[in-house]
């Protein structure tokens, strides 16, 4: 935590399924905009990931698998903290504390509890209901200013501001209240399948999604096959979302402009267009894979890395959670 600017940025990224296009344009690219002008942290939320029935043994490959996908996309482990979680126990300390302060009309309104209790019937446990108490905890434990998060998150990110403000009116001025940090408009990256659909790593079509993991010759296919529309022209604009989307990727990938990719393709079939940008999208992807092997052939290095982070996670929680359990009325230990 050595930037200038003394703000604080957190996020958290449960360790489900695989990291896609989507995550890495629309939110690795932008944390790695954030890590040069702020104090980040990253958490890997794996205790979030209980809420739902998981298998042990892949939950645990998983999650490191997770975590070096997102150091083999670039997170700079030397620029920002990152860590697992359960490894820092005042994440759960805290969420106890907030959960005392939070109302559970406030937890049956989110609709994601909702959502989720739908899909879930025969296991709505009551992490499911409290599971924003957690992500409160997780944001206020660092008194974090900026939250990067996807537009379905701010639901949670509100009740985690009316919780921060209920704490300090009751118990004196403890937390910054957190601002949401959203990507710039365009980081939204659509499915190839359905261009009106956000691309997401649970799609069931997965020909709709390209994941960070997938090989060249899938890479290649899924582009191929990536729906567009008839008009053959191409253009950036709503009317012709998979175009569009094609587009926006190659523009974020190779670093150049929307008009620049249009100006090039001008007169040229959709052919092109798809074939190209499926280049871009392997040679970005290249020293991902790369670094991605380096790091899964030396676990040691990545154990250091998770370990020192946790390491410097709880020694702000704890400052934090000193001055909790004070405002509180706790005895200190
Ligand atoms: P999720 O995959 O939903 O856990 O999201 C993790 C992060 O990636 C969040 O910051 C999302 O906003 C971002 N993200 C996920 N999918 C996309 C997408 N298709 N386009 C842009 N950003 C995305
Ligand atoms: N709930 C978030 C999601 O599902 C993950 C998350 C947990 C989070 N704690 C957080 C995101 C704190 C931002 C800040 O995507």
């Amino acid at each position: 935590m050595s930037n200038q600017n003394d703000k604080i940025v957190f996020s958290g990224a449960q360790p489900t399924g695989s990291l896609t296009l989507g995550n890495y344009i629309g939110a690795v690219k932008n944390w790695k905009t954030l890590e040069k002008e702020y104090n980040c942290l990253y958490c890997i939320v794996d205790s979030h990931s209980l809420t739902v029935r998981h298998d042990p043994k892949e939950f645990n490959k998983t999650s490191l698998s997770f975590l070096v996908q997102y150091l083999a996309s670039g997170l700079d482990p030397d620029k920002n903290i990152i860590y697992f979680q359960s490894h820092v126990p005042q994440h759960a300390e805290l969420s106890w504390v907030l959960g005392c302060n939070t109302y559970i009309g406030e937890l049956n309104r989110m609709t994601q509890f909702k959502d989720k209790s739908e899909k879930h019937k025969d296991n709505i446990n009551s992490g499911l209901l409290t599971y924003p108490v957690l992500m409160a905890a997780d944001i206020l434990l660092y008194k974090a200013n900026l939250v990067p998060v996807g537009e379905d998150q701010k639901q949670h990110l509100e009740l985690t501001r009316d919780i921060a403000n209920r704490f300090n009116n009751l118990y004196g001025e403890t937390f910054p209240i957190p601002e949401p940090h959203m990507p710039k408009v365009g980081a939204r990256i659509m499915s190839l399948q359905e261009p009106t659909k956000k691309m997401s790593k649970s799609d069931e079509n997965v020909n709709g999604t390209i994941f960070l993991m997938d090989s060249e010759d899938v890479i290649m296919k899924k582009m191929k096959r990536a729906v567009t529309d008839s008009e053959n022209n191409v253009v950036y604009r709503d009317e012709q979302p998979g175009v569009k989307n094609l587009i926006t990727i190659h523009s974020r990938l190779a670093g150049i402009s929307i008009d620049e990719v249009v100006a090039q393709y001008e007169g040229k079939g959709y052919g092109a267009l798809k074939k190209d940008t499926a280049e871009v999208v392997i040679e970005s992807l290249r020293p991902f894979k790369d670094r991605y092997n380096e790091y899964m052939n030396n676990l040691d290095y990545v154990e250091n890395i998770y370990k020192k982070g946790a390491k410097r996670a709880y020694e702000l929680a704890e400052d934090t959670m000193t001055l909790v359990r004070k405002r509180i009325g706790l005895i200190q230990k």
